[in-house]
């Protein structure tokens, strides 16, 4: 399958990281986590970063979502840097240009599925009407049109990512950044999950970064990067999608 067909991209960069390195202090010692890291993304990718737990792909995902700050180096987001904008600015980027999800799917309890796929727009200037569209589109997208009016609670796990999914894509962002979004979810709707990205990635042109121990993430890939201990493996293996 070419997996490069429906995005054309013009090679412009998404995310960039420059000699990223985070610190975490234990009491008086310092843990670092990040070592270092050189990565980017161009706009229409589809990353997926590898490693085993503790090497740093929480970490590293969360630096890349302007969630934390990095102790030194810095993150690029569509070629500019991050690193000097205030917190409300940072907020800004996140609302409108990322989407994100996370291996525990993060629902609120008591709303719907509509409603949980919704609430990003709320904090946007998005009329009522048009709300509803989107939600009812990426609802249907993700296969749960006829799950609109569930809570978290009365859906299977994989039936919640999709929900999660959809939310993370509701405020049509240019970058999706996943955290293991398949730890939770046997292998089949692993697999079903993964397809939805992809198929998101070549319809939409979205950019995903998805960072997994899962080894069988990859192929959907069009690039995996092996990390460990903080540091990118310097041997990673590049997929050409157009060969897979
Ligand atoms: N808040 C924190 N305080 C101290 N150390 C931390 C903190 N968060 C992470 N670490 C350490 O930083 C390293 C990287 O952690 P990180 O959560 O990024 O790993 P990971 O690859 O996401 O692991 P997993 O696959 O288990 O989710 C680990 O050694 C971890 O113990
Ligand atoms: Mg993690």
């Amino acid at each position: 399958m070419d997996t490069a067909s429906f995005c054309h991209t013009s090679g412009a960069t998404a995310l960039e990281t420059r000699a990223l390195t985070k610190d975490y202090l234990m009491g008086k010692e310092r843990v670092r986590a990040l070592d270092a890291v050189d990565f980017s993304a161009t706009q229409g990718d589809f990353v997926v970063i590898n490693g085993p737990s503790g090497s740093g792909k929480s970490t590293m995902l969360n630096l890349l979502a302007l969630i934390d700050r990095p102790t030194s180096g810095e993150v690029l987001f569509l070629g500019e840097p991050t690193g000097a904008l205030s917190e409300g600015g940072l907020a800004q980027l996140r609302r409108d240009q990322i989407g994100l999800v996370f291996q525990t799917f993060n629902l609120i309890p008591v709303l719907s599925a509509f409603e949980n796929v919704e609430y990003p727009l709320l904090l946007t200037r998005t009329s009522r009407a048009e709300r509803r569209r989107r939600v009812g589109a990426l609802l249907e997208v993700v296969g749960l049109a006829d799950f609109a009016r569930r809570r978290p609670d009365e859906l299977s796990g994989g039936q919640r990512q999709r929900v999660a999914v959809a939310r993370a894509l509701v405020t049509q962002p240019r970058v999706v950044l996943a955290d293991e979004p398949t730890a939770n979810l046997d292998s089949a709707t692993g697999r079903q999950i993964m397809g939805l990205l992809q198929g998101l990635n070549q319809n939409h042109c979205v950019t995903f970064v998805v960072v997994t121990h899962d080894p069988a993430v990859a192929e959907y890939a069009g690039r995996v990067l092996a990390i460990r201990d903080g540091r990118f493996d310097s041997g990673a293996e590049h997929v050409d999608p157009a060969a897979s």
